[in-house]
Formats: structure tokens, C-alpha cells, sequence
């Protein structure tokens, strides 16, 4: 028995996970009754206003989240934003806590901790006037960043909050002619299961893109190289390679995207292998390459599974963006 199974409860071990833009927004409502509704919004309840008092709360109770719940991560919040909504034609106090960071782990546990401290304190300052109070629809709203991107809660987000939050979601490849060329001997010669070229086919799919040429090619600059060319000719506008890319013999993949390169694209290389390296240090063994081919850009990532699937949440954010230059279209 290993001591996680020993443990009835454990802190997920994060250290693995790469730091992303993260954001979440959580929501709940006060039922304070008609009346004492009117005694707050005026301000004129016996403790004191209560609608500030909230939104301070609120900052503290998204901060002290990691001490409240024992399995939450201490991590350092960047943004805290609280408000309180009164709704006046249904005489409710609606309480919003937003809360931003770069990390590994996820900030919907602060938000929902700052809302709910918003809406105790908006009890507490309540209940003198008051003691039949509810509180009620505590959720999270929606968060965005980490590898899934975008997820908004079922019940969904009227326009005002919308309009308010600006939720982002990856920008989308719908229709976008897109290859995916695994290069492995092994696989090619059917020794092997290839398992990247389809975490890639996955990935792109996600995204909306058209799969238009999914190949095993043997290692080797010559077939790449000539494959490329004609990839790019019957106008494929996206081609990810995997494998190929490290420091063995037979490790060709940067050379044969070199020999067909009208340019080459530094930067989304060494993107790759930097924010790679946050997953594993080997990350640095990977030659990553990525060119333009005519109007194709082609990218060469690492061979394993793992390292597809990793370098595809990397990428994701960027793609969109990178064909819309090409096409010299202005880009957000
Ligand atoms: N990049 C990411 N994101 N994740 C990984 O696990 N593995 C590395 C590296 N890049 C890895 C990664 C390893 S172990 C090697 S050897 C090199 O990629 C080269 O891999 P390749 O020869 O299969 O292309």
C-alpha cells in the first residue's frame, strides 16, 4: 500500500503541472425579505452598511480559502474583485467574487470562499433586523485557463454578466485545414502504436479544425521534407509533426523543416521548450522547430504522448492568432 492509499485524503500533488493564466468567478444570492431588502440597499441597517462590509469580507474569505479547506493549495491570489448586486425586482442581494492568478492549481476555491464569507457577513449584519434570511445558488460561474480553457456552469451566465466577466474562451480553428505527421520507424513499420500523432488529431479537433491528412512517415529527412511541399501545395494551413526532435542518429524532423522553410519561427520554438521545461528539465532535449512552408506553418514537438499532449495545451492559446498574421489579418 503506498501512502496515498494509506491516507484517506490527500493534497493533489501538483509539481508537474505548468503555471497558466487562470481566472474564476463564483455567485450566490441573499434572500434578506422585502423589508429589510429596503434597510439595506438604504444603508440604514443597525451594524452598519452592509453591502461594504460584504465586499470586504469577501476579499478575506478568497484569501484565507487555503486555511478554510485543508486540501486547497496556498496559492498567491493576483486579483480579488467582490460585488454585491442588489436586484431589486426580486429583492435579493446577488454577491460576485472574482479571483485571478497565475499557478498550477485552480482559484474556484477562492472564489467560492469569498462569496460565501460576502454572504455570511450580509447575514450577519442582516439578522438584527431580520432572522429569517436565506442564502442560496452558491456556484461557480465560470473559470477559464489551465489545459480545458473556458467551462461555464450549466445553468449559464445572463448578458449583464457576460458583458461584466468577458469570459475567454481558446480561440478556435473551425474549418481550418490541418495535418498531423508522425515520425517514427517504429511506428511506421507498424512495430509500434502510435499514440502522439492522435493526442495531436484530439487537440486540433477540439479546436474545430479540419483533419485533412493524418500520416506515420519513417524517420528521415528526404520523405518529410517532400511530404511537406506537398502538404503545403494542396493547401493545408497547419501541420503538426511529432517525433524526431531529440538528439539520436535518426532525430532528423528540425533539419527536414529547415531544408523546406521559408522562414523559420524562433519564438514559438523556444515558447515550446520553455514553458515545456516547467513540465519535466528534459524538455531541453527536444530541437523543436517550427517554419512556414508557403502559407503552412508547420511545427516539429517531441515524440512521446506525453510530451504531444503537453505541447498541444501549450500551443492551443496561439494557433488561431499565428494563421491570422499569415493571412496578414488583424489578430486580438
Ligand atoms: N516536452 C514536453 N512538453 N514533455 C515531455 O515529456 N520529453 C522530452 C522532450 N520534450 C518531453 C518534452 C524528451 S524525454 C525528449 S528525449 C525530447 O523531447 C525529444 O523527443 P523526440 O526525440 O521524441 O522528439
Amino acid at each position: 500500500m503506498n501512502e496515498q492509499q494509506a491516507a484517506a485524503f490527500h493534497m493533489a500533488d501538483i509539481r508537474d503541472k505548468r503555471p497558466t493564466r487562470r481566472r474564476a468567478v463564483a455567485v450566490g444570492e441573499f434572500h434578506p425579505g422585502t423589508e429589510a431588502f429596503q434597510t439595506i440597499i438604504e444603508r440604514r441597517l443597525p451594524k452598519g452598511d452592509a453591502l461594504v462590509m460584504a465586499e470586504i469580507a469577501g476579499l478575506q474569505g478568497a484569501k484565507m480559502a487555503s486555511q478554510l479547506m485543508p486540501l486547497c493549495h496556498p496559492i498567491s491570489l493576483e486579483l480579488v474583485r467582490v460585488r454585491c448586486v442588489p436586484v431589486v425586482e426580486r429583492h435579493v442581494i446577488r454577491v460576485y467574487c472574482e479571483c485571478a492568478l497565475e499557478a498550477r492549481t485552480g482559484v474556484e476555491m477562492e472564489a467560492l470562499a469569498g462569496v460565501n464569507a460576502a454572504l455570511l457577513t450580509l447575514y450577519d449584519l442582516t439578522k438584527p433586523v431580520q432572522p429569517a434570511l436565506t442564502i442560496s445558488g452558491v456556484r461557480l460561474l465560470f473559470k477559464e485557463g489551465g489545459k480545458k480553457g473556458l467551462w461555464i456552469h450549466p445553468e449559464g451566465m445572463d448578458d449583464a454578466e457576460r458583458e461584466h466577466y468577458r469570459p475567454r474562451d481558446l480561440a478556435r480553428l473551425d474549418g481550418v485545414a490541418c495535418a498531423v505527421l508522425t515520425l517514427s520507424d517504429r511506428a511506421s513499420a507498424g512495430d509500434y502504436e502510435d499514440r502522439s500523432g492522435p493526442e495531436l488529431v484530439a487537440g486540433l479537433k477540439r479546436l474545430g479544425a479540419e483533419l485533412t491528412h493524418v500520416e506515420v512517415l519513417p524517420d528521415g529527412l528526404d520523405p518529410l521534407a517532400e511530404r511537406l511541399r506537398a502538404l503545403a501545395a494542396k493547401g493545408v494551413r497547419l501541420c503538426l509533426c511529432t517525433g524526431g526532435t531529440g538528439l539520436g542518429p535518426r532525430d532528423v524532423t528540425p533539419e527536414a523543416l529547415r531544408m523546406v522553410a521559408d522562414r523559420q519561427v524562433e519564438g514559438l520554438a523556444e515558447m515550446l521548450r520553455s514553458e515545456s521545461a516547467k513540465h519535466t528539465p528534459l524538455a531541453w532535449l527536444s530541437r523543436a522547430e517550427v517554419v512556414q512552408v508557403g502559407g503552412m506553418l508547420v511545427f516539429a514537438l517531441p515524440g512521446s504522448p506525453r510530451a504531444a499532449r503537453q505541447c498541444m495545451d501549450i500551443l492551443a492559446p496561439l494557433l488561431a492568432h499565428a494563421l491570422a498574421m499569415m493571412d496578414g489579418r488583424p489578430h486580438a
